[in-house]
């Protein structure tokens, strides 16, 4: 049915002729034709637009020709269903003027029904497949339940969640409940982007990374492994968790389709963790992308022969940057097209 199935069939563990490419945080940030919209309009605005999501989800399927398309929303929308105020915030990010503290607060946090209160992301999907005529599969995504206590507890970003540390360590039992809540509706809200359309299914861990390992294990994937096990019998799931290399024979023994690698990880080490029987996604530093076309393609090819080209999906180690130029993203994307072992 999708032309390009190169990634559904990776995620499926089939021997490839090459592997499939995709940038995490592909829609938006680097290209202009992105920044022209987000001008226009506010962050949130373009979210809930079916017309404007299903537009800049495809813009780096026709200007950059990535293998699968990520559905252009944010992870925070979620939060924001469960009844929480969230503004997006010019060169500061997310912002939340009541950030989550206590009992009261926890108690105020709602299990939505999601089909009306992310119907309009549901719209965006319908619309986006319309739209993409079976050229790639269309990711969907939510973010982990760790990193969305990260960004209401703390109320903003933050360098070391010192604050959203603080919640979990002082009120395990209130943290249980809140992040119990948050895996609750990221399931609800996972199989109906599953039957609006969508092929397959990212969890993003952005701020695993700040824990511990043994603290990872309580308040990190504990929850995001509830999510993987209620989607994975649905479609294929691929966790990232930036920073949690300590925890990929743990998350391994899931039925995790793939995991997701940052670059401060080698490939052997990643591949001996996972005993060899995972897709594995990543992990070129971002960082590379600001280097020459020749670098990168240089750095590309070496980092499929270390992964291997099978079980294998060529991504960065995290976002592309904003500053990233077009030619460049194009660099290495052609050099995963262009592999040859
Ligand atoms: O991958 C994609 O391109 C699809 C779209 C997508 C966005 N956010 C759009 C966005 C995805 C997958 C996300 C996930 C997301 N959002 C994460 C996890 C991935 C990661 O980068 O670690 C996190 C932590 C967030 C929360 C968030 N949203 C932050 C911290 C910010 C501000 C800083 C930034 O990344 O620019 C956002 C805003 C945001 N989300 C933008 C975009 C395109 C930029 C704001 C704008 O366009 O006005």
């Amino acid at each position: 049915m999708i032309q390009n199935d190169l990634f559904l069939r990776t995620l499926r563990g089939e021997t490839v002729e090459r592997p499939p490419v995709w940038m995490m945080r592909q829609a938006g940030r680097y290209l202009p034709e992105f920044r022209a919209l987000r001008d226009q309009y506010d962050f949130f605005t373009r979210c809930r637009t079916p017309e404007l999501v299903a537009e800049i989800t495809i813009q780096p399927v026709d200007i950059v020709q990535v293998d699968a398309a990520i559905l252009f929303s944010d992870i925070l929308v979620v939060p924001q269903a469960m009844g929480i105020d969230i503004e997006m915030k010019e060169n500061i990010g997310p912002f939340i003027a009541h950030p989550i503290r206590n009992t009261q607060d926890v108690e105020r946090v709602q299990i939505p029904d999601v089909s009306h209160a992310l119907g309009y992301v549901m719209e965006g999907i319908h619309l986006t497949k319309e739209r993409l005529n079976n050229r790639v599969p269309l990711i969907g995504f939510a973010g982990a339940p760790w990193t969305i206590l990260s960004y209401i507890v703390e109320g903003k970003g933050s360098k070391n969640f010192d604050i959203a540390k603080a919640f979990c360590f002082s009120q395990p039992e209130l943290a249980d409940q809140l992040l119990q809540k948050i895996t609750d509706t990221t399931i609800l809200y996972l199989k109906e982007k599953v039957k609006a359309g969508v092929d397959a299914i990212q969890l993003f861990d952005s701020w695993g990374g700040v824990l511990s390992p043994e603290d990872y294990s309580t308040f990190s994937w504990k929850y995001s492994r509830q999510i993987v096990e209620a989607l994975s019998p649905l479609v294929p799931t691929i966790v990232f968790a930036k920073g949690c290399s300590f925890a990929l024979e743990q998350m391994s023994q899931s039925s995790v389709a793939a995991l997701g690698i940052d670059w401060t990880c080698q490939p052997s080490l990643a591949r001996t963790l996972t005993q060899g029987k995972k897709v594995l996604q990543g992990n070129l530093d971002p960082a590379w992308l600001l280097a020459s076309p020749e670098q990168i393609t240089e750095k590309t090819h070496q980092m499929i022969r270390s992964f291997g080209k099978d079980l294998y999906i060529a991504n960065l180690g995290h976002g592309i940057l904003p500053n990233v130029p077009v030619e460049n993203a194009r660099a290495f994307v052609n050099a995963v097209k262009t592999f040859v072992e």
